[in-house]
């Protein structure tokens, strides 16, 4: 917390002399302000409690008209959210309630804080989603009658979009991952008891699913610790697998391994020893070319026996850097400030890492963890080693099992769910059924840092092509030097088990002009002529969000499509 204060009190000095020299009195006194303002107000964030839909969020995705589709399983009886119109869902294969009233998903309004109760058709406990080129959530498999299903949710401006399920897959899928493919189409990998992969949508009926030896040589008898595999493009087409402790660069095309990394240390990673994995982000510097992976948090071999009687071991307190596209990849290890297990990776709008929501002790399943892990940790990339990690603001709630969380255009985090417990429980346990939806707005967004952040005004285009160009009008008070100026774009991700499938984010080259559109009645205008990035290994096609971030101040994001 401290060393973060200092950090950013040092640059609001030096911002200030600097702006002295160049007479820009009035600046000066902005800037002079922001350094006096609290350290901890300043830098540690904030919460809010946002709304309590009835329904706990397990997993999570927001759309390009940043309204965020949420959904739990359905098998478990009633939510506290009835479908509309009294409208009902009569499914004989249910395990609970074969004629159900009650929702189990809801899309989430972020400008209106409201939420509209979906009608998803079959049990998604656990299951996995993607959006694809067109801006559809496709979303996969599940327990029980949902294993095979596939499901597609086409994002609306209105009120008239639900749930779709149209085909099966190949193998039940229950805890697999999925990612988007520079083809377009979309790979499903693993799953409980099953060691393949397949292609979402089939180029003929007859594509099966393809065997994977990796997923059944990294799978423990009785405990797993290899389920919703990690899973990252890699700059070279391939895919990046994580699986317990091992990982390889899979050729899916081929189904063949290309290269087999070393096993990253202390413990495995993967449900239920849940930690988290992120690619960082990639950089036009490098032609988009240098990939590295972390991977935060887990819980040791043992941790799920253990839970089981009534021992709740510490989680692993370490993260492991790579970078994957060396010629001699290897782990670079570093300790978090406190162990995590369930953790939620996230790249936050600068670029750096956030993980929040978990516990300390135990591992995921029901009633498995212990200790909440209540304070997000930043981990900042450009700093050095040692003094990357700060602990953020605590929540008041605990975001145990089944937690989730996203980051919205406007910079906050969404946060929602928390059910360690087999169906919805409210009274008499140590950690009740979570229905409230939290807002954590990090440090970038205190009102005191308002005299750099930017926005974005204007666009020549939404619809950007591969190697293509265009510009991006901003504005922003204090004036911003090229060096201090970054461009990214964002894939919005599907979240659940502290895995945010399809995470990606890249900083894209610009060319700057200062003060083409001084507007003496408002905010400075400026423009930045932005690269998209080259090609769809790159950057595979649909939607991303596109930010300006000035001086370590992110703007809110606009959606772009890249095709
Ligand atoms: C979007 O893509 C999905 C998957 O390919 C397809 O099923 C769906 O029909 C497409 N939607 C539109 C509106 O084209
Ligand atoms: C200048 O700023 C004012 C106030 O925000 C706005 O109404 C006006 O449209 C702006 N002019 C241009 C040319 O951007």
């Amino acid at each position: 917390m401290q060393r973060l204060a200092i950090h950013h009190h040092k640059i609001q000095i030096s911002q200030c002399r600097q702006i002295s020299l160049l007479l820009l009195v009035s600046t000066c006194i902005i800037v002079t302000w922001l350094s006096a303002l609290p350290a901890q107000a300043a830098n540690t964030g904030k919460w809010a409690t946002l709304l309590t839909p009835g329904i706990s969020a397990m997993h999570m995705a927001t759309t390009r008209f940043n309204k965020v589709i949420v959904f739990d399983r359905t098998d478990f009886g009633p939510s506290q959210m009835r479908l509309p119109n009294g409208r009902c869902r009569d499914n004989p294969n249910d395990l609970a309630l074969k004629r159900d009233c009650y929702a189990h998903s809801y899309e989430y309004d972020v400008s209106s804080n409201r939420a509209r109760p979906l009608m998803v058709l079959t049990d998604t406990w656990c299951s996995s989603g993607a959006f694809v080129a067109n801006g559809t959530l496709l979303q996969t498999g599940g327990f029980n009658d949902g294993a095979t299903a596939i499901r597609y949710f086409q994002p609306c401006v209105g009120a008239t979009c639900d749930w779709l399920e149209t085909g099966h897959l190949s193998a039940a899928r229950w805890y697999a991952s999925n990612q988007i493919l520079p083809d377009n189409r979309v790979i499903v990998v693993g799953g409980q008891r099953a060691f393949s992969y397949e292609f979402l949508p089939k180029k003929t009926s007859a594509e099966t699913a393809i065997p994977l030896g990796f997923l059944t040589k990294t799978h423990t008898p009785n405990i797993e610790n290899n389920l919703y595999p990690f899973i990252h493009l890699s700059s070279d087409g391939n895919l990046f697998i994580f699986g317990n402790k091992q990982s390889i660069l899979l050729n899916y095309k081929t189904n063949r391994v290309v290269k087999t990394f070393p096993d990253l240390p202390s413990g495995p990673r993967n449900y239920p020893s849940s930690g988290s994995s992120v690619m960082l982000p990639l950089r036009h510097t490098d032609g988009f070319k240098i990939v590295e992976v972390m991977i935060c948090g887990g819980s040791p071999d043992e941790a799920f026996n253990s839970a089981g009687m009534g021992v709740y071991m510490d989680a692993l307190n370490d993260c492991g850097r790579m970078v994957i596209t060396d010629a001699k990849p290897k782990w670079v290890m570093e300790k978090m400030p406190a162990p995590r297990v369930m953790g939620d990776m996230l790249l936050l709008p600068t670029g750096d890492v956030l993980i929040i929501n978990g516990a300390e002790q135990g591992t995921a399943g029901w009633g498995a963890a212990k200790k909440p892990a209540r304070a997000p940790f930043l981990y900042s990339l450009g700093r050095p080693a040692g003094r990357r990690f700060v602990v953020f603001a605590a929540s008041d709630i605990p975001r145990m099992y089944h937690s989730t969380a996203n980051v919205l255009a406007d910079g906050r985090v969404l946060v929602g769910g928390s059910n360690t417990n087999v169906g919805y429980v409210f009274e008499g346990v140590e950690f009740p059924t979570e229905l409230r939806l939290e807002a954590f707005s990090p440090y970038y967004r205190h009102a005191g840092y308002s005299a750099w952040r930017p926005s974005i005004r204007r666009m020549s285009t939404t619809e950007v092509k591969y190697g293509g160009r265009f510009v991006v009008k901003f504005t922003v008070a204090t004036p911003p030097a090229p060096a201090e100026l970054l461009f990214n774009m964002y894939a919005p991700p599907f979240t659940t088990h502290s895995y945010s499938m399809n995470q990606r984010m890249l900083f894209l080259a610009f060319s700057f002009s200062t003060a083409q559109l001084r507007n003496a009645s408002s905010a400075t205008s400026y423009e930045a002529v932005v690269s998209a990035p080259p090609s769809s290994v790159a950057a595979p096609s649909g939607f991303y969000m596109l930010r300006v971030v000035n001086r370590g101040v992110p703007s809110s994001a606009t959606w772009i499509r890249i095709s």
